[in-house]
């Protein structure tokens, strides 16, 4: 049979990858698709700084429109990131009714609703398992491995970055900055750094996957987002001394009322195996009801980890082209008109324990006032915890862990506290998640 004829849009991280991987293991992916991947088609931002990546057989441009138009083209794989361009050239390519394959996270989470409802009506597939996750196969786990669950939580690390970051200032004591530099020159960081530290990327991500675990639309905007950036050494070193770690985590869950949709720092107990997972790494849980919990754990940024999902969906891609477009595994898991529009909790609705952080006077009193506050509001304490005090000025940290509150009562008591005269400095909050 003819091999099927790919344009690329990108040959940057991704797209080289991509290029390396598909040469490398071409006879093995012919095996598996049945038929060879033959790219012939490559547009990238500038044609001198390929260096010496294999591109024979394949037309080169600048234009990315170019490709798309080409008539030999059956498949896009959009690596060029970003938003606008990414969405007109993917929205000019299923008008062609060409198949589409994309690592754009940014794009499925913001524009996934009205490219999948195109992509239905032209009878085309978008696949998108590269955009979460880098080369874990979570969207294929949770939409076909899973698809006899009903999925109650998932909880991830989806920014490698992130977990790069948060994991050498715990093991080495380094400096934000200085890791976050590193992982730009490996790689991993998105073109705009602040996507991975102030949850931005993680939250695309956990957009796909909360819509695929619960056949709900993708909603970006309804994600709570809150980054790392405000995560000091003391309080990694606190939440050691207390038998967790503080990882940056996706949680998307059912709850009474509504989905919890959420990206935080979270304290979670030092013994799950996800509290483990260090450095550039990801890692999905995800609870099913008959499964009980799953661990997706691997690479999710990178050259050719990320390539690695991009050419699975181009194999999957291939094996479907000749299957009747109703009767394929359908873009969000569930049947595009079976999507369910279960309103997503606000923050202060949502219910998780606290570790919490103040700084005051360490004089009688102080712990008794902080207490009546706390159960005024009926959140009830779990661990205390007081450093010493300094010599000079008497101030000391305490550390409290509490049950499990909502969050809206929980917001009440840090206000009250905070005006307290021994109370100095802003409540330090991080959420706990036992994960259980
Ligand atoms: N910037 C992302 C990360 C790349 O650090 O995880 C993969 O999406």
């Amino acid at each position: 049979m003819e091999p099927v004829k790919v344009g690329l849009l990108g040959l940057g991280t991704v797209g080289s990858g991509t290029v390396r991987v598909l040469k490398r293991n071409s006879d093995e992916i012919t095996r598996r698709a049945g038929r060879g991947i033959e790219l012939v088609a490559a547009a990238a931002r500038n044609l001198d700084s390929l260096g010496d990546l294999d591109v024979s057989g394949m037309r080169l441009t600048e234009e990315a429109l170019e490709v798309v138009d080409d008539p030999e083209v059956q498949v896009i794989v959009e690596l060029i990131g970003g938003t606008t361009l990414a969405r007109e050239l993917v929205l000019r390519a299923i008008d062609q009714g060409k198949h589409v394959v994309t690592a754009n996270k940014a794009l499925i989470a913001l524009h996934g609703n009205e490219i999948f409802s195109r992509a239905q009506e032209r009878g085309v597939m978008v696949a998108f398992e590269a955009a979460v996750a880098g080369g874990i196969p979570i969207i294929k786990a949770i939409r076909e491995g899973l698809t006899g669950n009903r999925i109650e939580w998932l909880a991830g690390i989806i920014n490698g970055t992130g977990n790069f970051i948060l994991t050498e200032m715990r093991d080495k004591g380094r400096e934000f900055a200085d890791v976050l530099a590193e992982a730009q020159r490996l790689g991993y960081a998105e073109a705009d750094p602040t996507f991975d530290v102030e949850g931005v990327d993680a939250a695309h991500k956990l957009t796909i996957l909360a819509s695929i675990a619960f056949g709900i639309p993708l909603q970006f905007d309804r994600v709570y987002t809150e980054g790392i950036s405000g995560i000091s050494r003391d309080d990694v070193v606190y939440a050691n001394e207390l038998g967790y770690r503080i990882k940056h985590l996706g949680i998307a869950r059912r709850a009474n009322g509504g989905i919890e949709l959420r990206v935080h720092p979270t304290l979670i107990p030092e013994r799950r195996l996800i509290a483990n997972v260090d450095g550039v790494l990801n890692a999905v849980l995800v609870w099913g009801d008959a499964v009980g919990p799953t661990l997706y754990y691997g690479p999710g940024a990178g050259s050719e980890p990320t390539a690695s999902a991009v050419v699975a969906d181009l194999v999957d891609v291939v094996r479907a082209l000749t299957t009747d477009p109703e009767n394929r595994v359908p873009h969000l898991a569930f049947q595009a008109d079976a999507l369910s529009d279960v309103s997503i909790l606000s923050m202060d609705d949502v219910q998780t324990a606290f570790y919490l952080r103040l700084r005051v006077l360490d004089r009688p009193g102080v712990m008794a006032d902080i207490t009546r506050i706390l159960a005024d509001l009926d959140i009830s304490i779990e661990a205390i915890m007081q450093k010493e005090p300094d010599e000079d000025t008497q101030e000391a940290d305490v550390i409290m862990l509490t049950h499990q509150v909502r969050e809206g009562n929980l917001n009440q008591a840090i206000g009250r506290i905070e005006s307290l005269d021994s109370v100095i400095t802003p409540v330090t909050r991080i959420r706990l998640e036992n994960l259980k």
